[in-house]
């Protein structure tokens, strides 16, 4: 008998054991599209220069190690909420807002989580389907109680408007619905600005509270008009849950990077929450890692350093952009018996791209490509030299 004999082996995660699997492949020609993560024409992951510039300034000018407060720096907290909300919004917003400078998104969102169990009165957390493979386990973690609303039509591989409206509307009051704010992970289907509008109207007829999640402002249509859903929620007068991360936008993958800005209805009730936040935070990881704060500190809170920034936020989402239309082109020229057009309409990293999980499946073994067996495609590391094998290789599979 060994102490534990009861531990069961966990299955992998879906999407970061591929990278694992992806390290350990022997084949020169494999083709890693799992993970979301952006890569350059070269298929490279760098590090922005605008991120170089802010820490060689840092090494330069940092003089202590010592602790962040509980939810981080005040810095940090006033210019990411001027990212997400805008600073016009922000002004009028600020005193109602509780924010944490918090480990990643997906800290973000754990943070959230275990404030929503322990201070709230057990309102369900709604994931749209499909959704991020990791939501379901964060909000279950925290020992929050799940439902799914209507999302996508996997016939059309689009956005199913009329399914996800009648959804919103079925919602009972002060559950909690979590929408992605921008380029839908794992769909690419977005919601337009008149969506929005709608599915702000039903929040506040139904008083359902939204929760967004922000994780890739700037990869969709811009840094502006990708915070639109979050910024018409926020306008609603009602509460909000916002998780942001600086892991693409700023190439920040693994410093851990993100905030939780959280909308309440009054100063005092931010101050209330925001007391309640930091036992999240303190009973989880105490106080935050000051990296990749102070990065985010020094790229945005200098306006020549932002503007530079931006303008590599601009190259990336181009970058992206102009693969799906050669994805599309090349699927196209290949003589593909299926209309994969819907890649140009979705917006982010991610497509989903119809594949079943045997062809997934089929992908990483028989090709060594990877992809989420979902279906899930991160079509931002497809570049010049792999997307002539990755479409010879789709045309045999789906030609067959
Ligand atoms: C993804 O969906 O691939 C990324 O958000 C990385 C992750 O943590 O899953």
């Amino acid at each position: 008998m060994s102490f534990f004999d009861s531990v069961k082996l966990a299955p992998a995660d879906p999407i970061l054991s591929l990278t694992e699997a992806f390290k350990a492949d022997t084949n020169p020609e494999k083709i890693n599209l799992g993970v979301g993560v952006f890569v350059d024409e070269s298929g490279a992951t760098p590090i922005l220069d605008t991120v170089h510039e802010a820490e060689k300034r840092l090494a330069e000018t940092n003089t202590t190690k010592s602790y962040l407060p509980i939810t981080g720096k005040p810095d940090y907290a006033s210019l990411t909420q001027e990212l997400c909300f805008g600073s016009e919004l922000k002004s009028r917003l600020a005193g109602r807002l509780a924010s944490a400078h918090t480990p990643g998104g997906t800290g973000a969102l754990r943070v959230a989580a275990d404030f929503i169990a322990k201070n709230l009165s057990s309102p369900k957390i709604w994931l749209s389907s499909p959704s991020w493979a990791n939501h379901k386990g964060v909000f279950s973690a925290a020992g929050l109680e799940l439902e799914s609303y209507d999302y996508f039509d996997h016939s059309t591989l689009s956005l199913d408007y009329e399914a996800f409206k009648a959804s919103m509307e079925s919602i009972p009051a002060g559950d909690i619905v979590v929408l992605h704010a921008c380029c839908h992970n794992p769909t690419g289907a977005d919601l337009s600005s008149e969506q929005w509008n709608e599915v702000a109207e039903i929040a506040k007829a139904k008083e359902w509270i939204p929760f967004l999640d922000f994780a890739y402002q700037g990869f969709g249509t811009g840094l502006e008009e990708d915070a639109y859903g979050v910024r018409r929620m926020a306008s609603n007068g009602g509460l909000l849950f916002v998780a942001q991360s600086f892991s693409k936008n700023i190439g920040l993958y693994r410093d851990r990077v993100g905030a939780l800005h959280i909308l309440t209805g009054s100063e005092d009730e931010a101050q209330r929450v925001s007391s309640q936040v930091k036992i999240a935070v303190r009973s989880n990881y105490s106080n935050p890692p000051t990296h990749g704060g102070d990065i985010v500190i020094a790229i945005l809170g200098d306006p020549a350093l932002r503007e530079r920034w931006e303008g590599e936020v601009t190259a990336m989402r181009d970058r992206i952009n102009r693969v799906r239309i050669q994805f599309v082109d090349a699927l196209k020229e290949a003589g593909i018996n299926r209309d994969f057009s819907f890649l140009e309409k979705q917006n982010g990293m991610f497509s989903f791209t119809g594949l079943t999980q045997e062809q997934a499946i089929e992908l990483r073994e028989k090709h060594s490509i990877y992809i989420v067996e979902s279906g899930r495609m991160n079509v931002a590391g497809i570049t010049s030299s792999n997307l002539p094998r990755l479409t010879s290789v789709l045309k045999s599979m789906l030609d067959n």
